[in-house]
C-alpha cells in the first residue's frame, strides 16, 4: 500500500493571512518572535567585530562576530533610553560594519561584543543603580547551518538543527556553507509576504506564468510536506529521478535543446546555471554524435562541466542519487526562505513584512555559486524595483502576479486559495504550520 503523504486532499486557505491587519499585527508575538530567521551569510561577518542588522517588523537585531569562531545577536537598542544604536542608512539594506564594540551616538554608552556595558559618562550618577543586569545589551539567540547565520528571539526555541529537519540532513550533502553570492537583490512588493514567496513555491505555474518555457519540454512539479518545511521538483522522465534537479534536458536532440535552454536562462535570468554549464552546453553538438540518446547527452555535459570546474579549483559536491531525487529543486523553510539547491549554483528567495502593512513586503533574491578560493565576486544588497532592466525578463514574470495576487484576494468574489493538492502542496503546507503558531487559518477541506 502506498503512504498517503500529508496535506494530498482539497484544502483551501483562508484569506486572512494575507490581507488582515489584526493577522499582521499578531505575527509579530506569535510568529516572528518565534521562529528561526535566516538573516545572512557567515562570509558576510569575515572578521572578529563584524557586524550586521536585520530588521523585522519592531524589532531590529544586530548580530556581530564576537570572536574567530562565535557570533552573537542582541537586539538593536541603547540599554540607556532605547535609541537604537545602529541605524540603517538612506535606501540601504542593513547597517554593517566592523568595530571593537558599539558606542551610542545619544550619551554615549559603550558595549564590547559581548553585549557587556563598557563605559557610562558620570556613571557615579547613579549610585549602585547600574548593574550588568540592566545595562547591556539584550541577547538574540543566534546559530549557523549551511553557511547562513540564523537568529530566533524566542529564548526557549529549539535548537536550530532540530528546528531544520529533515531539511538540514538532506541540504547538508550539498555543502551549501561552500557557496558564495553571485549576485543579490532586494525590493519592496505591494503584496503580503506570502504571496511572494508562494509565486516560487511550486512549478504549476510556470507553462503560463513563464510560457517560453514550454519549448523546453513539460514543466511539471510535485510538492512535498517536510514537516514545518516542504519541498518541489521537477517529474523526473523514468530512470532520471536520480538526476532532477536544476539541472534537465529539454526534449528534441538533446544537445542542441539543452544549448538553446541553457543560453535562454543565462540570458534571461542569470539563475539556475553558471558560465561553466553553459559553455559546456555550447559544445554539445560538436562533441557528442547525432542521436546520442538524451540521458548520455546529460551524463557527458554534467561530467565535463565538473571535470572543468574541478581543474579550475571548484570541486562539486557529490550527491548520491537518492538525495539528489528526494530533494528536488528547492526546499522552503520555515517560515519565510527557500533554497533553490544545486550542485554548482543556488538559487535563494527571502520574504518578510514591510512593516505591520499585510499589503506589502521586502523581498531578497540572492544567486550563488561556488568559486575557486579568493576569487568570489564583491556583492552587496542592491535595491532593484521591480521594473529595473537587471532583472532581465523571468523574474518580472513572476513579479507580475505579486499586486494583482494581493488586489484579487480582496475581492467580494474570491472564496480563497485553492491550491493544487500535488503540485502546490507547499502552500497547503505553510498554511498549516502557520496556523501552529497563529492559532487560527487551518486550511479546511474543499467543497
Ligand atoms: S540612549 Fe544610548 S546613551 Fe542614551
Ligand atoms: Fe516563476
Amino acid at each position: 500500500m502506498t503512504e498517503i503523504e500529508p496535506l494530498s486532499q482539497p484544502l483551501t486557505i483562508g484569506v486572512e493571512a494575507y490581507i488582515s491587519p489584526e493577522y499582521a499585527r499578531a505575527e509579530a508575538d506569535k510568529l516572528w518572535a518565534k521562529v528561526w530567521q535566516q538573516v545572512g551569510r557567515v562570509e558576510e561577518l569575515p572578521k572578529v567585530g563584524s557586524y550586521l542588522t536585520y530588521d523585522i517588523q519592531d524589532d531590529s537585531i544586530i548580530v556581530v562576530r564576537s570572536g574567530p569562531e562565535s557570533f552573537r545577536a542582541y537586539y538593536n537598542v541603547c540599554a540607556h533610553r532605547g535609541r537604537r544604536l545602529l541605524d540603517t542608512p538612506e535606501g540601504k539594506h542593513d547597517a554593517r560594519g566592523r568595530g571593537r564594540g558599539f558606542t551610542c551616538g545619544y550619551h554615549g554608552w559603550k558595549y564590547n561584543l559581548e553585549g557587556e556595558n563598557t563605559f557610562i559618562p558620570q556613571r557615579d550618577d547613579w549610585p549602585c543603580g547600574l548593574t550588568s543586569a540592566n545595562n547591556g545589551l539584550t541577547p538574540v539567540k543566534v546559530d549557523t547551518w549551511g553557511g547562513w547565520i540564523w537568529i530566533n528571539q524566542d529564548p526557549d526555541a529549539e535548537p536550530l538543527r532540530d528546528y531544520l529537519e529533515p531539511a538540514a540532513s538532506l541540504l547538508d550533502h550539498y555543502r551549501t556553507d561552500k557557496f558564495r553570492y553571485r549576485w543579490r537583490r532586494w525590493l519592496v512588493f505591494d503584496c503580503n509576504w506570502k504571496v511572494a514567496l508562494e509565486a516560487f513555491m511550486e512549478i504549476y505555474h510556470v507553462p503560463y506564468t513563464h510560457p517560453e518555457f514550454n519549448q523546453f519540454g513539460a514543466q511539471l512539479g510535485w510538492a512535498k510536506a517536510q514537516g514545518k518545511h516542504s519541498n518541489i521538483g521537477f517529474e523526473a522522465p523514468k530512470g532520471l529521478e536520480g538526476n532532477q534537479g536544476k539541472v534537465r534536458i529539454a526534449e528534441g536532440d538533446a544537445r542542441v535543446s539543452t544549448a538553446v535552454m541553457q543560453n535562454f536562462i543565462w540570458a534571461n535570468a542569470n539563475t539556475n546555471t553558471t558560465e561553466t554549464l553553459v559553455d559546456v552546453a555550447n559544445r554539445l553538438e560538436k562533441e557528442l554524435p547525432e542521436g546520442t540518446p538524451p540521458a548520455e547527452v546529460l551524463q557527458y555535459w554534467m561530467k565535463t562541466a565538473r571535470e572543468e570546474d574541478a581543474a579550475r579549483g571548484v570541486v562539486w559536491p557529490t550527491i548520491p542519487p537518492e538525495v539528489s531525487a528526494k530533494s528536488g529543486t528547492a526546499f522552503q523553510i520555515f517560515p519565510n526562505f527557500q533554497i533553490g539547491h544545486g550542485q554548482n549554483n543556488m538559487l535563494c528567495y527571502s520574504a518578510r513584512p514591510y512593516g505591520f502593512d499585510p499589503d506589502k513586503c521586502i523581498f531578497e533574491v540572492a544567486v550563488y555559486q561556488l568559486y575557486p578560493a579568493g576569487e568570489e565576486p564583491e556583492t552587496e544588497w542592491e535595491y532593484t524595483p521591480e521594473d529595473s532592466p537587471e532583472w532581465r525578463t523571468v523574474l518580472p514574470q513572476d513579479f507580475s502576479n505579486m499586486a494583482a495576487v494581493q488586489k484579487g484576494m480582496k475581492a467580494r468574489g474570491f472564496t480563497g486559495p485553492k491550491p493544487n493538492p500535488y503540485s502546490e502542496r507547499s502552500v497547503a503546507n505553510l498554511h498549516h504550520n502557520l496556523a501552529t503558531y497563529m492559532g487560527t487559518g487551518e486550511p479546511s477541506e474543499l467543497t
